[in-house]
């Protein structure tokens, strides 16, 4: 009797506090679960405004960065995949697609309920080789038409929309000189945006480009969607690309750009927003871009971390953009950071290697910054 009492107290005693633990661990994850319900996020504060969302790489998609894939998730209601779906990943050789990555960013958003942005269809940089190497009109009409027609088809209906054509302008607005318009002409464009049309007839299509705040390039721009539409091409939206800086460029400018977008007819979409910090080889009087600045100390002022001076201009420069954001929330339909945070940022790297840049709202430990809290200032104002 005694042996068997001293053997069942303690499984009794397991037994109980296991009872206890799993109501205990029950009541914490759905205390947690509520906790993600009610915490303010982009994507709630932004709602009745506009899409929010981030560019996002491999990583997320395949759950390694899970810091990452939880910060998507609470944050954003919209992703653009920043380099797999370029055309030298999609087509790498003539005719032999790899959608392997690329359908698992569109499982991913479905999945999770994100609007998924394609980019892109056509761009003159990240191109496969053997696609600068064709000689003829013909192959070159060929090959754009195919490229265009088996990806835009294979993903019909599951996403949101497409950047047709990146980046095709000068900073003078003129026409760039790609292998595209060399070789096919002006018309290629029309022929992209009819092509990705006659594949996801109901999928919206976009241009997008930097610098479209610039008044020589925005005349361009203009002119370029004016091109398409009396060509009968359709086009829904204009992506600006927000590579900005902390001075530039300014608040007129592109308040007037998102007008003058606006009035084609088209959705306008900041995309690509992301905001330097770091000094500009280009502003340097005689710097040649060419010259060897790496390792450069006062081409890479931070290297530990943000001085709180600079961090609140950073603030303020985003607070004041997304005032001007909502005050056209009736124009504007999507905004798209460069990244997810500001250790995965493409301007650690460019233009000049091995930097410390700080250009996004959340560090490289996943938190918010001063910058987040200044943006849902302006999502929670009422007065504004
Ligand atoms: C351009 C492209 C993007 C990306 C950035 C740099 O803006 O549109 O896809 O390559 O350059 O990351």
């Amino acid at each position: 009797m005694k042996n068997y009492r001293l053997a069942t107290i303690p499984s009794k005693i397991v037994f109980l506090l296991s009872m206890i633990f799993s109501v205990f661990i029950s009541c914490n994850e759905r205390l947690k679960k509520d906790e993600v319900k009610e915490r303010p996020s982009l994507k709630k504060s932004f709602k009745k405004e506009f899409l929010i969302g981030s560019a996002v790489n491999d990583f997320q998609i395949t759950g390694k960065d899970s810091l990452g894939v939880q910060l998507i998730r609470t944050e954003y209601n919209t992703i653009t995949p920043e380099n797999s779906m370029k055309w030298m990943f999609m087509e790498p050789e003539k005719g032999i697609f790899n959608f392997e990555m690329a359908d698992q960013y569109i499982d991913f958003s479905i999945k999770n309920d994100l609007a998924f942005i394609g980019h892109n269809l056509v761009w003159h940089s990240q191109l496969a080789d053997w696609v600068t190497k064709i000689e003829t009109k013909e192959e070159l009409s060929e090959s754009l038409k195919n490229h265009i027609i088996t990806i835009a088809s294979r993903y019909k209906g599951k996403i949101h929309g497409w950047d047709v054509v990146n980046e095709a302008l000068n900073e003078d607005g003129t026409l760039r000189n790609s292998i595209f318009l060399e070789k096919l002409g002006p018309e290629y464009l029309v022929n992209s945006f009819k092509w990705a049309q006659e594949a996801d007839p109901d999928v919206e299509l976009y241009y997008n480009d930097y610098n479209m705040t610039n008044p020589e390039k925005r005349t361009g721009a203009i002119k370029l969607v004016k091109m398409l539409q009396e060509n009968g091409a359709k086009i829904d939206g204009i992506g600006m690309q927000g590579h900005w800086n902390l001075d530039g460029p300014s608040l007129a400018e592109i308040e007037e750009s998102i007008i003058a977008y606006s009035k084609l007819g088209l959705k306008v979409m900041i995309t690509e927003l992301d905001i330097t910090v770091l000094p500009n080889p280009w502003d340097l009087e005689g710097a040649e871009i060419s010259q060897n600045f790496e390792n450069s100390e006062f081409m890479n002022p931070y290297p530990d971390q943000l001085p709180d001076s600079v961090s609140n201009k950073l603030a303020k420069r985003y607070q004041d953009i997304f005032k001007l954001f909502k005050k056209h929330t009736d124009k504007i339909s999507r905004v798209t950071f460069w990244g997810v945070n500001d250790g995965q940022s493409w301007l650690n790297n460019w233009p000049i290697r091995g930097r410390t840049n700080y250009p996004l709202l959340f560090d490289r430990q996943y938190k918010p910054k001063a910058a987040y809290q200044s943006v849902m200032q302006v999502a929670n104002d009422t007065t504004l």
